[in-house]
């Protein structure tokens, strides 16, 4: 595994790999890590907002002895004196790089910079495509709570269109054998096979499900000319205690975050600990990039 940027790249057991490795980091101290990136220059670069993404990996490096380093456009040379995003990455390629994490509204982006730099990459989170390490994180809190996701019942359900996270999830959730299905206004529809279930009425869309991944409608990529009115949305595919119980009694919710509370999910359910992984899906996160950054820095 040279780079991580497509979840297509990845084999069925490649991603069990990933899967497996980061069971080695999880519920470690940081005083228990071993020390596996000592010496290891991290290059985090994001040329878009992110909370949860860049610390996770910041602190998924560092733990392991890395160091890493942000750099966000906001006061780099980017933003006022013009700089290309290539011309970025040469510079930090030129200052010693062991791995590039990207992430850009550009769904080129990683492949753009695999041309300009030896070292691997790791996609986080590329245009309305590709957010391999979400999708990663996600199949391991599923796992972790369900044991397993052959067969298991997922829905997928809001801004399809718009997002990464559902791209990069469909893909692996259908390669690991789960039975997928889309939920959505017809106009936010995007990313399924031809042959993934798609419904346009969330009761019958959650109906026996074992997992419901809600996701939020991503004002900042809607065309100009559409326009999604957060309490209309709410009231026909907004998640609520009512709606899950059409699910199996022991259905689990994620959420990959950030979320607009009371718009894809009531703040009661996401704070419900009887459904809601959103809190297990962050902190699996940061084990999950530990295992990502280990296999392809140190055992490619
Ligand atoms: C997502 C993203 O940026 O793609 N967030 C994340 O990385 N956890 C989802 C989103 O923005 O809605």
């Amino acid at each position: 595994m040279r780079h991580l940027i497509n979840l297509d790249d990845l084999s069925q057991d490649q991603i069990m790999q990933i899967l497996d490795h980061a069971k080695d980091f999880a519920g470690k101290s940081p005083d228990q890590l071993p020390q596996i990136l000592k010496h290891k220059t991290i290059m985090n670069v994001f040329y878009e907002d992110s909370t949860r993404t860049r610390i996770s990996f910041e602190i998924a490096g560092k733990r392991l002895g890395a160091n890493v380093i942000n750099f966000t456009t906001l006061g780099s040379a980017v933003v006022t004196k013009g700089e290309s995003y290539i011309d970025t990455i040469m510079t930090l390629n030129a200052m010693g790089a062991d791995a590039f994490v990207i992430r850009h509204k550009d769904e080129n982006a990683c492949d753009i910079a695999r041309q300009y730099t030896a070292c691997p990459i790791l996609n986080a989170g590329a245009g309305k495509v590709e957010h391999p390490t979400q999708a990663l994180l996600d199949a391991y809190t599923m796992l972790e709570a369900k044991g397993q996701l052959e067969d298991l019942n997922i829905a997928i359900i809001g801004d399809l269109k718009h997002s990464r996270v559902a791209g990069s999830n469909i893909r692996l959730l259908q390669k690991l054998g789960a039975n997928v299905r889309l939920v959505s206004p017809p106009d936010l529809f995007g990313h399924g096979r031809d042959d993934t279930p798609y419904f346009d009425n969330i009761e019958d869309g959650i109906k026996d499900c074992d997992v419901v991944m809600c996701l939020r409608v991503q004002r900042e990529r809607l065309e100009e000319t559409q326009i999604v009115d957060p309490d209309a949305f709410h009231s026909q595919y907004g998640l609520n205690h009512d709606r899950i119980k059409l699910a199996k009694p022991n259905v689990v919710i994620l959420h990959p975050q950030p979320m607009n509370r009371g718009v894809e999910i009531t703040s009661e359910l996401a704070d419900d600990p009887k459904y809601s992984l959103l809190r297990r899906q962050v902190t699996n996160g940061v084990y999950v990039r530990m295992a990502c950054l280990d296999i392809l820095v140190n055992q490619q």
